[in-house]
């Protein structure tokens, strides 16, 4: 219900998790400050457009969106950019008449001010990096209704020469371990059970005096949290110790999403990975080794400047050496101000050779998804119920290892886990038959447990 002496606020988040826990975080900001949250534009007396830089078409689709907004707007709506793209572009972005608001990931704590601001007819654009911003004192607003996003680490120290992060979200910075563990206490008493960790390469997580193998069991070990997730790591920063977590921490699932962004060596030189092909295996290799059962997904960039066709082939037979669960696939897109702008423009691989490329790959990686989805057939699993499926009939659920799995209505409500055989499977997903329900009556409000 709205209350009609409360401002109301909507976020609409494009990008990363980051940004989606950067929403909640600044939920929670103007929630302290008496805002409402609501769920559409409409009616709204601020509008945030919490915006992706990572590709061209991610801000194309904002500039499209902001446009669009000027309909929901009545006269007092305040809109913002917040996000990648208000980093990036900053001031550029007040050329646009209807933004008053152009705030970067490190100064959401001014929003309450900068908003009263506007309303006084002023615009700005607040886009300082602040290296010790992690915003502890803010109760993220969540509205996941499983698990909870956990910034750990903000920032990126890698340089690869594609990428934009480290222009819009600045040096890498950790929380402290403490408050971490806090909010997972916090989270749990709101009664989720899993959490994902979040950072640019969470696996370099480093507060001073603990490690990232040091937050998976300090995390894992929470009361309550049933499971552990985190994404992305960068391969040279698996450290036997994190492994050694992964393996021992029962709460920590089976899954890592291991960027490989191409199998060729002499590409991933250009893009500045700072491993070689040899390397990704290995690494794989040892993940393996390490954690039974274990599954794999990963980031691909095709079409990279100056990737011929044998460097793509290379690629390919990576995805067909390390058998992927499932691959996140994306066409090459220049970013202005990256190094990859200041290589020879002769090193441009043409439009068409990308699609053809990224077709072939989507038909490789999919097709190898597919076949060893139909070994799992018949395997009896723990899935957690996550959200109602978009046919509205069934829910969809995940496995530990990261399957999606769709089971009956019926089979108990979201946020329950219970075991399913696998009975069927699209080649992409699965479906799931319950064989015990483990059903937790939840109250309404409270805990879980
Ligand atoms: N920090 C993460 C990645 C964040 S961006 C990591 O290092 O793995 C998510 C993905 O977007 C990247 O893994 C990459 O595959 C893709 N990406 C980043 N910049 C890109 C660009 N300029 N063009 C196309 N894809 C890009
Ligand atoms: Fe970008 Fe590389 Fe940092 Fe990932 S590790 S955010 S791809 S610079
Ligand atoms: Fe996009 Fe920024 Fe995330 S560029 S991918 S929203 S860190």
């Amino acid at each position: 219900m709205t209350s009609p002496t409360k401002p109301t606020v909507y976020i609409e988040t494009y990008g990363c998790q980051m940004n989606v826990s950067d929403s909640e975080l600044m939920y929670g900001t103007l929630a302290a400050h008496g805002y409402e949250a609501v769920s559409g534009p409409e009616g709204a007396d601020v509008i945030l457009v919490n915006t992706c830089a990572i590709r061209e078409n991610a801000e194309t689709r904002v500039i499209g969106r902001l446009g669009e907004l000027k309909r929901h707007m009545g006269p007092k709506t305040i809109v913002g950019v917040t996000g990648c793209m208000a980093q990036r572009l900053g001031p550029r972005l007040l050329k646009t008449k209807h933004v008053s608001l152009v705030i970067g990931p490190d100064s959401y704590r001014a929003l309450p001010a900068l908003i009263d601001g506007a309303r006084r007819g002023e615009r700005f654009t607040a886009t300082d990096f602040d290296l010790e911003e992690h915003y502890e004192d803010v109760v993220a607003r969540r509205f996941e209704g499983v698990k909870a996003w956990i910034p750990v680490q903000r920032g990126c120290n890698y340089r690869c020469t594609y990428c934009i992060v480290p222009f819009t979200r600045g040096s890498e910075r950790s929380r402290q371990l403490a408050d971490v563990v806090r909010e997972t206490h916090e989270v749990v008493a709101q009664g989720l059970t899993e959490v994902v960790l979040l950072g640019q390469t969470v696996n370099s997580y480093n507060d001073g005096t603990h490690d990232f193998a040091d937050l998976l069991r300090a995390v894992g070990a929470v009361d309550g949290i049933r499971r552990v997730r985190y994404t992305s790591p960068h391969p040279n920063d698996f450290s036997d110790r994190v492994i050694a977590a992964m393996a021992e921490v029962p709460t920590v699932c089976e899954h890592v999403h291991l960027p490989m962004q191409s199998g060729s060596t002499s590409v991933l030189k250009r893009m500045l990975r700072r491993y070689s092909r040899e390397d990704y295996l290995a690494c794989v290799t040892r993940l393996r080794a390490g954690i039974p059962g274990l599954a794999l997904t990963t980031d691909i960039i095709v079409g990279f400047p100056g990737e011929t066709d044998a460097e793509f082939e290379d690629t390919l037979s990576l995805c067909r050496e390390v058998l992927f669960h499932d691959a996140f696939m994306f066409k090459f897109s220049m970013r202005e101000g990256t190094p990859a702008e200041r290589m020879p423009v002769e090193w441009t691989v043409p439009d068409d050779v990308v699609t053809e490329r990224f077709n072939r790959l989507v038909t490789t990686v999919r097709g190898l998804s597919r076949d060893g989805n139909l070994t799992r057939l018949g395997l009896k699993t723990e899935v957690l119920i996550e959200k109602v499926a978009r046919d509205g009939e069934m829910f969809q659920a995940r496995t530990r290892d990261f399957k999606t799995v769709m089971v009956p209505a019926e089979a108990g409500r979201i946020g329950d886990y219970l075991m399913v055989e696998i009975t069927g499977t699209t080649g992409a997903t699965f479906t799931g038959t319950p064989l015990k329900v483990e059903r937790k009556m939840l109250p309404l409000i409270g805990s879980r447990e």
